[in-house]
C-alpha cells in the first residue's frame, strides 16, 4: 500500500520556518514510528503571487484536491498590501477552503498548565480550560452574492451577503455532535436569531439535526454577543461551540487569546469524506505570518506542529500518535522552555524556532 500523502504549504513569513520545525517531526514518525508519508511542497499566498502572479496555481489547487491531507503555514504580508484584493494573498487560503469544501473548521482552545499565567484573565478562569469552536468555512458572509462595492447615485455602498441554506447548516451542526460526542457531549450554538434571518434559521436546523440524530449531546444556543461576554465570564462552562463563518472567526481569536498563547493554538479545517474515507483536509496554526520577526528565528513552531498532531488524528486514525506530540509539547512547556512570544517570567531565555523543534523531538524520543 502506499503511504498516505502530504501537501505543505509553507506560505509567507514565518510560515516556511516553522514548517521547517513540522518536516522534522514527520520525518521523526518516519524514522522512530513507521508512519511513512509522501510529502510534496508548493506556493501558496504571497510567494505564489510572486512566482506566479496569482496566490494559488491551479496546479497547487489540483494537487490539494489529491492529496490525503494539506498542511499550510501562514499567508500574507505587509509587501502585499496594497495588491488589488482578487490577487491578495488571503484570496489563495479561501480558494483552498471553498473549493476543497472544507465547510468544518475545529479551533481548540486549550490552555497549557505552565502557561495558565500568561493570559489576560485570571488564572482559576483558564486553568485547565479545553474548548473547541467549530466555525463553518465555506459560507455565510465571507462568500454569499451579491458582494461588491456599487455606485448608489453619488456615493459608494459596499455589499456583503450573509445566507445560510439548511444544508449548510445541518453539515456543520452534525460535525459539532459528533465531536461533542469524543469529548464531554455539550454543545452550544452560537448565532444572532434575534436580529438575523439566518439566525432564526440557524438555531432550528441545529435544534432539529439534534432532536433527531443527536438527543444524547447537550444542546444550548445563545446569541453570539452574549457568547462573547460569556467566553470572557467563564469560558469553562464550554464545551463545544458551533457558529457561523464570521462570529466563528472573531469568537475564535477571542477563545484563542484567553489562553494566553495564541502563537500555540493549530486548527483542523475538514470536508466531506473522499473514497479512502477520509475526510479533506487541511490543518494550519491559527496564528498569522508575523511578518515583522520572519526571518529572525524566533517564531513559536508548536501551533504548526500540533496542527500536524490534528492531522495524524483526523486524517489518518493516528489518535494514541497525536496524543504523543501534545505530550511532548506539554513536558517541554512545563521543562520551562519558552519562545519569544511567550517571555514574561523571571530568569527566562527564550529559545529559537529550532531549539524548540529540537526540545520536542528529544521529548518525543523520551516517550519511546
Ligand atoms: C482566519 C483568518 C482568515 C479569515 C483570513 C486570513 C482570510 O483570519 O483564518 O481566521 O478571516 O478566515
Ligand atoms: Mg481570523
Amino acid at each position: 500500500m502506499s503511504n498516505p500523502s502530504l501537501l505543505i504549504l509553507a506560505g509567507d513569513g514565518i510560515g516556511p520556518e516553522v514548517m521547517d520545525e513540522v518536516k522534522r517531526i514527520i520525518k521523526w514518525f518516519g524514522d522512530k514510528r513507521g508512519l511513512n508519508f509522501d510529502v510534496s511542497e508548493d506556493l501558496v499566498g504571497g510567494c505564489a503571487y510572486d512566482k506566479h502572479g496569482t496566490p494559488l496555481h491551479d496546479d497547487t489547487m489540483a494537487k490539494a484536491q489529491e492529496v490525503d491531507a494539506v498542511l499550510l503555514g501562514a499567508v500574507g504580508g505587509p509587501k502585499y498590501d496594497n495588491l488589488d484584493f482578487s490577487v491578495k494573498p488571503e484570496r489563495g487560503l479561501l480558494r483552498l477552503r471553498k473549493e476543497m469544501d472544507l465547510f468544518s473548521n475545529l479551533r481548540p482552545a486549550q490552555c497549557f498548565d505552565a502557561l495558565a499565567d500568561f493570559s489576560s484573565l485570571k488564572k482559576e478562569v483558564v486553568a485547565g480550560l479545553d474548548i473547541v469552536i467549530v466555525r463553518e468555512l465555506t459560507s455565510g458572509i465571507y462568500f454569499g452574492e451579491p458582494r461588491g462595492i456599487i455606485k448608489e447615485g453619488n456615493e459608494r455602498v459596499g455589499i456583503n451577503t450573509q445566507r445560510y441554506t439548511e444544508s449548510e447548516i445541518a453539515r456543520v451542526a452534525r460535525s459539532a455532535f459528533e465531536l461533542a460526542r469524543r469529548r464531554n457531549n455539550k454543545v452550544c450554538s452560537m448565532e444572532k436569531a434575534n436580529v438575523m434571518e439566518s439566525g432564526i434559521l440557524w438555531r432550528e436546523v441545529t435544534q432539529e439535526i439534534h432532536d433527531a440524530e443527536y438527543p444524547d449531546v447537550e444542546l444550548t444556543h445563545m446569541y453570539a454577543d452574549a457568547g462573547a461576554m460569556q467566553l470572557c465570564r467563564w469560558p469553562k462552562q464550554f464545551d463545544v461551540i458551533v457558529t457561523d463563518n464570521l462570529f466563528g472567526d472573531m469568537l475564535s481569536d477571542m477563545a484563542a487569546m484567553l489562553t494566553g498563547s495564541l502563537g500555540m493554538l493549530p486548527s483542523a479545517s475538514l470536508g466531506q469524506p473522499m473514497d479512502s474515507g477520509r475526510p479533506k483536509a487541511m490543518y494550519e496554526p491559527v496564528h498569522g505570518s508575523a511578518p515583522d520577526i520572519a526571518g529572525t528565528g524566533k517564531a513559536n513552531p508548536i501551533a504548526c506542529i500540533l496542527s500536524f498532531a490534528m492531522a495524524l488524528r483526523y486524517s489518518f486514525d493516528q489518535g494514541d500518535e497525536a496524543t504523543r506530540i501534545e505530550d511532548a509539547i506539554e513536558k517541554v512547556l512545563a521543562d520551562g522552555l519558552r519562545t519569544a512570544d511567550l517571555l514574561g517570567e523571571e530568569g527566562v531565555t527564550p529559545v529559537s524556532t529550532t531549539e524548540m523543534g529540537d526540545a520536542v523531538l528529544a521529548a518525543l524520543d523520551a516517550s519511546l
